[in-house]
């Protein structure tokens, strides 16, 4: 490695010190022998712009972005690709010779992980369950390749604005429910698939649930993009239904996927990438 022609990436948030991103960045520039190395720098929520600027000063290479920064760098870049466009967030950026220009690979990374499990989603009967971030970037992403959506969410106007965001922007039908049981049951009774994008059943709360096996029919693929812990307390009860499972490593390690491949027009490392995200999930690197 030369260190002093080293190319810098770097993950800004608040916090950034859980992130995966770091293990599997440098294990796919290992892979690949190229002269980079990705950081992990908090940015409290004040500091962004400042934070912004010396990016462009640094010239770091290229950026991640999480919460709580994903919609307001919008307005501190000087572009953004459809993907950014459409979703109205970032988690990318490239700073290509002093431009720096926003992606969203969340939607993406999601539907890759999906699609490489089931194949394709198109005339798919999909519930979505979320209208947060996460949520509106697979929304989107779902939509885009003719998906059918329900988006279901504990605030039922969030979900409303979200399906009408979709509708205007692609021009397809999205339907919404609430969390109520037997509204959800009802809304589950035809499906094809089952993504949860809420943080429910996140770690320390492991063991709560938004959908029960005996809401779910046999053979249905639930999706769970927590994967903190991989086996969340959803995809348990889709097993005990007969239900198809994919955990949240997935969609990981195919928006990191898809980041390097916009950073560096390189194919991305896939098989290392997810083999460093599950060695850093298992405590492996600490
Ligand atoms: P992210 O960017 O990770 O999607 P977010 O924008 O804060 O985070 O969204 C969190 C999502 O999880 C929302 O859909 C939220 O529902 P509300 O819109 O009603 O807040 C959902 N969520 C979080 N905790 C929840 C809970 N205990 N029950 C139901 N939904 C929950």
């Amino acid at each position: 490695m030369n260190l002093a022609k080293l190319k810098l990436f770097a993950l800004i948030g608040d916090p950034v010190g859980q992130s995966l991103s770091p293990a599997m960045h440098n294990a796919a520039f290992r892979a690949l022998g190229l002269n980079c190395a990705y950081i992990t720098l908090r940015v409290p929520k004040p500091t962004l712009a400042n934070a912004i600027a010396g990016v462009r000063a640094l010239g770091i290479a290229g950026l991640n972005v999480t919460i709580p920064h994903k919609i307001s760098i919008i307005s501190l870049l000087d572009e953004l690709d459809e993907s950014a466009n459409l979703v109205g967030a970032v988690n990318t950026v490239k700073n290509n010779r002093g431009k720096l220009i926003g992606f969203n690979t969340d939607g993406e990374g999601a539907l890759r992980a999906l699609e490489e499990k089931i194949g394709s989603v198109k005339g798919k009967e999909v519930v979505l369950l979320g209208a947060g971030g996460a949520a509106r970037a697979i929304a989107f992403s779902l939509a885009r390749v003719g998906a059918r959506l329900t988006i279901a969410n504990r605030t039922v106007p969030r979900a409303q604005a979200l399906a009408s965001a979709v509708e205007q922007k692609l021009s397809t039908n999205v339907k919404v429910a609430s969390l109520n049981r037997a509204e959800l049951t009802k809304a589950l009774k035809n499906v094809d698939v089952l993504i949860n994008a809420t943080s429910v059943g996140m770690r320390p709360k492991i063991d709560k649930t938004l959908v029960r096996a005996n809401m779910m029919r046999r053979g249905l693929v639930v999706y769970d993009i927590v994967y903190q812990p991989l086996r969340t307390k959803l995809l348990r009860e889709a097993r005990r239904a007969g239900g198809k499972t994919i955990d949240g490593l997935g969609m990981l390690v195919h928006q990191g996927a898809l980041a390097f491949e916009i950073w560096t027009g390189k194919r991305a490392p896939i098989k290392i990438m997810k083999a460093a995200a599950k060695r850093e999930l298992r405590g492996e690197n600490r």
